[in-house]
Formats: structure tokens, C-alpha cells, sequence
């Protein structure tokens, strides 16, 4: 099944046409590495800076769950007849609408973000939620209407909707790595391990080294010398490449900003601090060792 539904998204050649120009219009509102102002601190809050961990996966539970208790309570007061189960139904069916806006800003605010089949998943997703949001809108005014029947069957073609969302979302996270910590797996060197000598380190540039078979970025500003994993943890880009910004690395790819002392992300999209790696000189060379967090 899996397979067959990657050959049928794979076909779809109009979600690109949609996504080109959503994504530019998405980032003339949210322009990537802006770094200070409204508009980085409203990215912020979106992505999930704040909670070290993205926000939209959080907030989609209220609608998955407001809309599932929709659905048992209209069977069961189906099956008894109850008004108050009736009410108890429609409450949680409004209940996952309002709740329904936030995590679908969130959600959009991480699309923007995104590339090639992360893109179209992410698109088809999201297109996916939003008939469920129009179904359930639907199902709302015809139960305030009266026709509970009617309403009810909105209800389930919005379930149907949500659940099918749900399982694009989850392809997105779980098969695509979007937007995973592309470092989960970077053990680095538990001890310290020779990185460069000293000598070959120039003053305030980015530098790429490696250590314990993992790329390290390694910067030098004075007497001090910081190292960072090189691998963003967002979508997986070489810091090496990006731009050095006092004492912060800014990515190439996204714009997220990163603390070069011990790796906080002061600006998203990225929400998972950048591992780290406690420096020391030995002998004019450069040890590095993965820091405690
Ligand atoms: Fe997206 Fe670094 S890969 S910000």
C-alpha cells in the first residue's frame, strides 16, 4: 500500500505548480534569515524555538482528539437517543475547530521550510487537513441547522479526511525525516580526539574538521576555539557553509542561528539545540570531546 501511494503522490506534478508559488508568497510574509524583528520572533514561536521541539505535532493532538471523541459520542447517543451526548458532541466538534487554527499556522509556518518530496508530502497533507476543516465546518452549521443526520455523515467524511492527513503527516516525519534532528545519530567522540592543529585554525572562519568520524565545525575567536556537530540538526545542511555572526553560526539553507558556545538556537527554523563538543589544546593541536548536555 505504501509503495502504490508514493507512485500515486510521485504523479502529481500540480502540487509543485501549487507549492512554487504558495512557498514564495509564504516567505515574502516569513523571509528566511531575517534573524532579528517581528517577523524571526513570530517564525520562532511557530516553529517551536521556545519548546526546543516543534510546536505543530503538539497542537495537532487537540483537533485529532476533539474530533475522535466527536465520533464515539454521536454513536452512542446515536444508538441511546441522548440530547446531552448530542451537545457533548457538537461542543467537541467546535472544540477541534478552533483548535484547528493554531496547529495549521504552525504547520504551514514549518511547510515553508521545505524541499522536493518533504515538499509535496508536506503539501498534500496539509490540502488533505484542510477538506477536513471544511467538512467539519460543514458538519457544524448543518447540525445548527437541524439536519443532525446530514451533519453527522460531514462528520465522517472530515474523520476520513483527518485520519488520511494524519497519515501523510506521519510519512512526512517517519519515512522522510522532515523535520527529524538530523544529528540523532551523531555519537561524536566520547573522549578527547584530535581535530586539527592548532595552527591550521584561522581567526573568525568557519572550519570544517572531523573527529571520531564525525564532521565538526570549528571556529576560532581569540583564545577561545568552539566546536559544533557540522550537520544542522533542521534539515541536515553544512554549517561549515553558512555565515559567522559575532558568536553564532547562521545556516545556508534556512537561516537558523546558533549559539557557537554551546549550540542553543537562538532563531529557527531549527527548535533542537546543535550538539556540541568541549574544546582542549594538546600539544598545539585541537581536541574535541562530545560536551555533557
Ligand atoms: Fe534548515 Fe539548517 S538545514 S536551517
Amino acid at each position: 500500500m505504501y509503495r502504490s501511494l508514493q507512485r500515486l503522490i510521485d504523479r502529481q506534478s500540480w502540487l509543485n505548480t501549487v507549492a512554487d508559488p504558495l512557498q514564495k508568497f509564504l516567505n515574502s510574509i516569513f523571509p528566511q534569515q531575517v534573524e532579528t524583528g517581528a517577523s524571526q520572533a513570530i517564525q520562532n514561536l511557530l516553529n517551536g524555538v521556545w519548546l526546543g521541539h516543534p510546536l505543530h505535532p503538539m497542537l495537532t493532538d487537540v483537533p485529532v482528539g476533539a474530533w475522535t471523541a466527536t465520533l464515539v459520542l454521536d454513536s452512542i447517543a446515536a444508538l441511546s437517543g441522548s440530547e446531552h451526548l448530542e451537545q457533548a458532541a457538537d461542543l467537541t466538534l467546535a472544540t477541534g475547530l478552533a483548535a484547528a487554527l493554531p496547529a495549521a499556522v504552525s504547520g504551514v509556518t514549518d511547510w515553508k521550510d521545505t524541499y522536493g518530496e518533504t515538499r509535496t508530502v508536506g503539501l498534500l497533507h496539509g490540502l488533505t487537513m484542510a477538506g477536513s476543516v471544511l467538512a467539519y465546518t460543514a458538519a457544524l452549521a448543518a447540525r445548527r441547522g437541524g439536519a443532525r443526520s446530514a451533519g453527522m455523515l460531514l462528520s465522517g467524511v472530515g474523520y476520513a479526511l483527518m485520519a488520511g492527513g494524519a497519515y501523510l503527516g506521519g510519512d512526512e516525519v517517519f519515512d522522510l525525516g522532515y523535520p527529524v534532528n538530523q544529528t540523532a545519530f551523531h555519537q561524536g567522540p566520547g573522549k578527547y580526539t584530535k581535530a586539527m592543529p592548532l595552527a591550521d585554525l584561522p581567526e573568525n572562519t568557519l572550519t570544517k574538521a572531523s573527529a571520531g568520524g564525525v564532521s565538526i565545525l570549528l571556529v576560532k575567536q581569540g583564545s577561545a576555539v568552539y566546536a559544533l556537530d557540522d550537520t544542522c540538526v533542521h534539515a541536515g545542511c553544512t554549517l561549515s557553509d553558512g555565515r559567522l555572526d559575532g558568536h553564532s553560526v547562521i545556516c545556508p539553507c534556512h537561516g537558523s542561528q546558533f549559539d557557537l558556545r554551546d549550540g542553543t538556537v537562538l532563531n529557527g527554523p531549527a527548535t533542537m539545540p546543535e550538539p556540541h563538543y568541549d574544546v582542549r589544546i594538546r600539544e598545539d593541536m585541537i581536541e574535541v570531546k562530545r560536551a555533557a548536555e
